[in-house]
């Protein structure tokens, strides 16, 4: 089934919500995924270094993928996945080091800095190289729209912090429960969602998403904005 032209502009008025850099990252998916109806223009090349065709789409009927599910080489799923969990071990240690630090200290200051860039570039990459795709297979649409929503509500919780002195007792409030809500994410990623996509991917796609999420991690990390929003304007 397709979707309307109507429903297309429907999902593009809504990225109009969102700050710059989160459009340019959702509008992504949008090219390749939600709006995969749309016509070439106006879901550009889809072959351009940003994008390739899920190999899987191709390859499922010649019975290649289902050989790689009952135990071929794991190297590519290896390659993707263990590489997002490795930044997420990274993102546990910074939430730790912050816990430990005090009122508006250099210390925190500089954390929290490094620790809102890194998510943001984290999950921006993670939504171009894996969720792009993985909203695309029918199976795995409802796990993907589910992890899209609590990166857009990370980046608002982010914001809020931002926007909080972190002098006050409410920023270390909003931090514990901020931290609680990230490691419930990334553990989800990691104990349901990675293995679930696994099962849907043929070893080139892994190979495919490795390499976008290597290009486009440190790009995304850089462009990344720590206050969205200004200074005073932080939730009750
Ligand atoms: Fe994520
Ligand atoms: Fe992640």
């Amino acid at each position: 089934m397709t979707l309307s032209a109507q429903s297309c502009t429907r999902q593009l008025r809504l990225l109009g919500s969102l700050t710059k850099r989160r459009q340019s990252a959702r509008l992504h998916i949008c090219q390749v995924g939600w709006m995969d109806h749309c016509t070439q223009t106006e879901r550009g090349d889809p072959k351009s270094k940003e994008w390739s065709e899920p190999e899987s789409d191709r390859y499922v009927e010649t019975g290649r993928l289902s050989s790689r599910l009952e135990g071929d080489t794991m190297s590519g799923s290896e390659a993707i996945f263990s590489r997002l969990k490795e930044d997420h071990d990274k993102h546990r240690a910074l939430l730790d080091r912050l816990l430990e630090t005090e009122g508006d200290s250099s210390e925190r200051e500089e954390l929290f800095t490094e620790l809102t860039k890194e998510l943001k570039g984290h999950a921006a990459a993670e939504e171009q190289a894996v969720y792009s795709t993985m909203l695309r297979k029918p199976e795995t649409t409802d796990d993907t729209r589910h992890s899209v929503a609590e990166h857009h509500e990370i980046d608002e919780m982010l914001n809020d912090l931002a926007a909080t002195d972190m002098s006050s007792g409410a920023w270390l409030q909003k931090f514990k429960s901020f931290e609680h809500r990230y490691r419930h994410h990334i553990e989800e990623e990691e104990e349901d969602h990675f293995p679930e996509f696994a099962k849907h991917l043929s070893e080139n796609d892994e190979k495919q998403m490795a390499e976008v999420f290597a290009r486009r991690k440190s790009s995304e990390k850089a462009d990344a904005e720590v206050t969205p929003e200004k200074k005073g304007e932080a939730k009750e």
